[in-house]
C-alpha cells in the first residue's frame, strides 16, 4: 500500500509527501453498548488505510482514492461538500477540525486501504482517524487524542448519516500492538488489556454480504435505546437491569423492550468477559460470544441468515466462541478458536458456506495491531 500511494501521489502531485495511517478494528465483545453509554472492547487491526500527504498552499484539497481509481477536488467550507461518498468522510474532518478551532488549509493526496470494505472492521473509522492524526499533526492543531476520535465520530453523524458510537474511532486512534482495550464509552475511561490466549485464535470469517450502515437500520436501533433510556429517566441504558425494564414494559413498545433487553444482557457480558479473561477462563469468554451472536440475531434483529449460518457452522464444529461482529446486517463473525480445531474449523466454514450460498466466505486472522501514526 505504502508504494502504491507514494507512486500514484509522486504521479499526480510530485515528491515530499509524508505517510499516515490508521487501523481498522476488531471487537471481541460488547455491541452497541457505546452509544448505550456502556463498555466495548476493541482492539486495533493490521488492516488499515495508508496515507501520502502534503500540504499545498491554497484552501484547496485535492484527493485521489487508489482503490477506485477516483479523484474528488473540494474546498474547506462548509458549502464545499463533494459529492463522492469517500470524499465526504475527509472534507467532514476537515469541517470538525475547523470547528474545534483548528486553522487547516488545503493539501493533495492519495490513498489506499486494506480494510475490506462492509465487513464490519471499520475502514471508515480508518480513513477518517486517518486524516484527523494527520492534519492535527500537519498543521499543529494541538488536538487531543480523544478529541481526534470524536472528530471521526462527529465526521459520521453530520457528513455520513450513521449516530455511530466512539469504539471505532477510539480504537483507530488508541490501539497497541497485542493489546484490547476496554473502553467505558461514559466516563471514557480505558485500559490496555493484553492479549495473547494460549491455545487459543481470534479469526474473523467474512461472510461477504456487505453491510451498510448508512440508513435508518443503525440509527433505529439507537432510538430505540434512547426512547427506552428516556422513559426510565435515565441519560443511557448503561447501568439499567432487567427488573426495570420489565416494569416499564407496559409503556414501550414489544421492539424497543426487545433492543433494550439486549443491550442490557450485553453489559453484563462484557464485564462477564472481562473477570473471566482475568481467569484465563476462555470457556467463559466463547459462551458470552455465543450469547451476544443470539442477541443481537433475535433481539436487537441485526444479523443476517448467513452470519446465522456461520454461527450456528461454529459451534457444530467446536468452537469456543464465535459472533456477528460490528453494526451487523453482514459482515464477519469474530470466532475464538482453540488450535487444534482451528484448521478443521476454516475447512469446514468454507464447504459448508459454499454449498449453501454459492461463494465461499473469507479468511482474515486476527492481529492486534497499533493505532493511528505517520510511517517512516
Ligand atoms: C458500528 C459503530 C460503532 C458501534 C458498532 C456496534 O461499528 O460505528 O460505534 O456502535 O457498530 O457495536
Amino acid at each position: 500500500m505504502k508504494e502504491t500511494v507514494i507512486k500514484k501521489f509522486e504521479e499526480l502531485f510530485g515528491a515530499d509527501a509524508l505517510l499516515y495511517t490508521s487501523p481498522g478494528r476488531i471487537n471481541l465483545i460488547g455491541e452497541h453498548t457505546d452509544y448505550n453509554g456502556g463498555f466495548v472492547f476493541p482492539g486495533a487491526v493490521d488492516k488499515g488505510i495508508v496515507a501520502a500527504i502534503r500540504l499545498n498552499g491554497t484552501d484547496r484539497v485535492r484527493a485521489y482514492a487508489c482503490d477506485l481509481g477516483e479523484s474528488s477536488e473540494f474546498g474547506l467550507t462548509e458549502e464545499d461538500k463533494p459529492a463522492e461518498s469517500w470524499a465526504r468522510y475527509i472534507f467532514g474532518v476537515c469541517r470538525e477540525i475547523q470547528k474545534r478551532g483548528g486553522v487547516i488549509g488545503g493539501f493533495d493526496t492519495t490513498f489506499a486501504g486494506d480494510v475490506p470494505l462492509g465487513a464490519g472492521m471499520s475502514s471508515s473509522a480508518a480513513l477518517e482517524s486517518t486524516y484527523a492524526f494527520a492534519l492535527n499533526d500537519l498543521y499543529n492543531c494541538g488536538i487531543d487524542k480523544f478529541e481526534l476520535a470524536r472528530i471521526g465520530q462527529a465526521t459520521e453523524h453530520n457528513y455520513c448519516g450513521v449516530n455511530c458510537g466512539i469504539m471505532d474511532q477510539f480504537a483507530s486512534v488508541f490501539g497497541k500492538k497485542g493489546c484490547l482495550m476496554r473502553l467505558d464509552c461514559r466516563s471514557m475511561e480505558y485500559a490496555y488489556f493484553p492479549f495473547d490466549p494460549k491455545g487459543y485464535r481470534l479469526v474473523l470469517v467474512d461472510s461477504r454480504v456487505k453491510h451498510e450502515l448508512v440508513g435508518s437500520p443503525y440509527n433505529d436501533r439507537r432510538a430505540s435505546c434512547e426512547r427506552v433510556a428516556k422513559v426510565l429517566g435515565q441519560e443511557f441504558l448503561r447501568g439499567a437491569t432487567m427488573e426495570q425494564l420489565d416494569a416499564i414494559k407496559g409503556q414501550i413498545s414489544e421492539e424497543d423492550y426487545k433492543r433494550a433487553r439486549y443491550v442490557i444482557g450485553e453489559e453484563r457480558r462484557v464485564l462477564d468477559v472481562c473477570e473471566a479473561l482475568e481467569r484465563g477462563d476462555y470457556e467463559t469468554v466463547g459462551k458470552r460470544m455465543y450469547e451476544t451472536h443470539w442477541g443481537m440475531s433475535k433481539d436487537y434483529e441485526v444479523s443476517c441468515e448467513e452470519l446465522d449460518f456461520l454461527a450456528t457452522v461454529a459451534q457444530e464444529c467446536g468452537v469456543t466462541g464465535s459472533r456477528i461482529m460490528g453494526g451487523g446486517f453482514g459482515g464477519c463473525t469474530i470466532n475464538l478458536v482453540k488450535d487444534e480445531l482451528y484448521d478443521g474449523f476454516i475447512a469446514m466454514a468454507k464447504e459448508r458456506f459454499n454449498a449453501r450460498y454459492g461463494h465461499e466466505p473469507k479468511i482474515y486472522d486476527v492481529v492486534i495491531s497499533d493505532g493511528s501514526r505517520r510511517l517512516e
